[in-house]
């Protein structure tokens, strides 16, 4: 497995791998979601490249940057294991030099949910997929069902910018209890641990209101509100039904795909998650 950090010995390295070339981008920290979507590269691609790059320019000014949990020998050993090719670690200062003044704005699809909530977030993350999918050229780059509608955005923009690449939209790992796999689980402490299953929890709740006849949009997002009100700790931030395909909320009865999901602080820990229902992502 190659380690490298520079945009022209990158190239230069991606130009050398076998075809389909298999694209994982990540901040690191890796867990069984990331390796999911490692493995599920392995299986599809000749070759594989993972990025591990923390980037600054998606986090808001009252963000976790700065205490966002990093281990790169661990993560080395993890993609090794993983019959990885490459790894590709480019510093802040790659990514993103002095006069630095380009930027990759989605628009609707980065409006609602997390884009109303975290201002700048889908500029900074659209903008580093750009340039990540820009020097890698892959055939296929994997993302995770966690974050959704991240996933969504890079679609748009993969497609509004003609990138020959597919986005494959890989499903949520989950821990025993329901918990979705995110690097910032590790900030959860004592009791918050346990209580961040209410998330889950509050979405299955929803899930099987809709599986047993229930359509109206409200009646589900209240469905949500009230498992996660009984939860003292939690702390919602939004509670959403939305039409998969734009994202807006749905309003009266649900008539096709809705994407349940949610954003709700455990303490001082900001967690996300999502479910479809009534259809495929
Ligand atoms: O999902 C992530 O880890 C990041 O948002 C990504 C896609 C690697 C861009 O920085």
């Amino acid at each position: 497995m190659q380690t490298l950090t520079t945009i022209p010995d990158l190239r230069q390295a991606c130009r050398e791998l076998g075809r389909p070339l298999g694209f994982v981008p990540t901040m690191g920290f890796l867990h069984e979601g990331h390796l999911s979507l490692v493995r599920k590269a392995r299986r599809e691609c000749t070759s594989v490249v993972v990025s591990i790059f923390v980037n600054p320019t998606q986090f808001g000014p009252n963000e976790d940057l700065d205490r966002y949990p990093r281990d790169l020998p661990r993560d080395l050993g993890l993609l090794q294991a993983e019959g990885v090719d490459l790894v590709w670690t480019p510093t802040p200062a790659i990514m993103y030099p002095e006069g630095y003044q380009t930027w990759v704005t989605v628009e609707q699809i980065a409006a609602p949910l997390e884009g109303a909530m975290r201002p700048g977030h889908f500029r900074g993350v659209a903008t580093v997929v750009t340039k990540l999918f820009n020097a890698v050229q892959p055939d296929r780059a994997y993302f995770g069902q966690k974050d959704v509608q991240q996933a969504l955005v890079i679609r748009r923009l993969v497609a509004d910018l003609n990138f020959p690449l597919e986005v494959i939209i890989c499903p949520t790992v989950r821990e025993a209890d329901g918990l979705a796999m995110s690097s910032r689980n590790v900030y959860l402490k004592g009791q918050e641990r346990e209580a961040a299953t209410v998330l889950y929890r509050a979405l299955t709740a929803a899930k099987e209101a809709y599986q047993n006849g229930e359509r109206n949009a409200e009646q589900l997002r209240q469905r949500m509100q009230s498992v996660l009100a009984a939860e003292p700790l939690a702390q919602p931030q939004y509670v959403s039904c939305a039409k998969m395909d734009d994202l807006q909320e749905w309003q009266g009865e649900i008539e096709g795909t809705a994407l349940l999901s949610l954003a709700v602080f455990i303490g001082q820990t900001r967690l996300i998650d999502n479910l479809v229902i009534g259809g495929e992502l």
